[in-house]
């Protein structure tokens, strides 16, 4: 079986390997836990091992989102120059200036179809390996009934492309799971990342709860998000809190 490595440090040996090729993975956390440099990072990587990536930019400015990328040294306009990048703008609705300049741009969000139209028309174009939608949550903010629905209809048409993807999932602080009635039972793995408030201070970490295909680490791994994204440390855990029965005697 062939592995997407992420190339994100520490993170593939936690996959023992990678991302099984062809996944569909739900990268859930909450606000600030790193889901956005996180999948930006995967695209990037990709790049550089000659793997053509679309980014679905929903929740940022497409400006934004290359500003934000350059700040860490991921600079894709060369990349969207030779092809071998995209954006796909589902952020602006093709209001304003970015209809100029941005060649894929979903206008109806309440419409599935244009939607996943646009992304496979990117995908072909540039023969996409990767694919990062940020966030699948805004496609079904205003129909949780729908969500389940939705990421079925994007994993048939990603699956089909080939391609190996991750879905951005939004949960509010606090919030277990990983966002959207039954959404994760629809995807092939589930990453979350969180941020946690242990004795005075924020900490990161992350856990992969479900991964198709490969066996993985259970543990809970710490992570910095540094000036050159994230790190994540295979060989240390992050015990959150110590497990104490509510029912006594048990
Ligand atoms: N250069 C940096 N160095 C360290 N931490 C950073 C840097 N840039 C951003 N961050 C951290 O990353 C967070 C944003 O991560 P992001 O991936 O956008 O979160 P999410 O998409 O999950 O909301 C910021 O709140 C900040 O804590
Ligand atoms: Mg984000």
């Amino acid at each position: 079986m062939k592995r997407v490595k992420t190339g994100i440090p520490g993170m593939d040996e936690i996959l023992h390997g990678g991302i099984p090729e062809r996944n569909i993975i739900l990268l859930s956390g909450g606000p600030g836990t790193g889901k956005t440099i996180f999948s930006q990072q995967f695209l990037w990587n990709g790049l550089g091992m000659g793997e053509p990536g679309i980014y679905v930019a929903l929740e940022e400015h497409p400006v934004q989102v290359r500003q934000n990328m350059a700040q860490f040294g991921w600079d894709v306009r060369k990349y969207e120059e030779e092809g071998l990048f995209a954006m796909v703008d589902a952020f602006t609705a093709g209001i304003g200036k970015s209809k100029e300049y941005e060649k894929y741009i979903v206008h109806d969000l309440t419409d599935i179809r244009e939607f996943i139209d646009i992304l496979r028309t990117a995908v072909k174009d540039i023969g996409a390996k990767r694919v990062v939608i940020d966030s699948v949550t805004t496609l079904y903010i205003n129909k949780p009934a729908m969500a389940r629905s939705i990421v079925m209809q994007l994993k048939r048409v990603l699956a089909g492309l080939g391609v190996t993807s991750i879905l951005v999932s939004q949960i509010s602080v606090g919030e277990r799971g990983f966002g959207g009635p039954g959404v994760e039972h629809g995807v092939d793995g589930i990453i979350r990342l969180d941020l946690d408030e242990i004795d005075g201070e924020l900490k990161r970490s992350l856990i992969v709860w479900k991964m198709r295909g490969t066996s993985h680490s259970m543990r809970r791994h710490p992570f910095e998000v540094t000036d050159k994204g994230i790190v994540v440390y295979p060989d240390k855990v992050l015990k959150m809190k110590t497990i104490v029965s509510i029912r006594p005697g048990v």
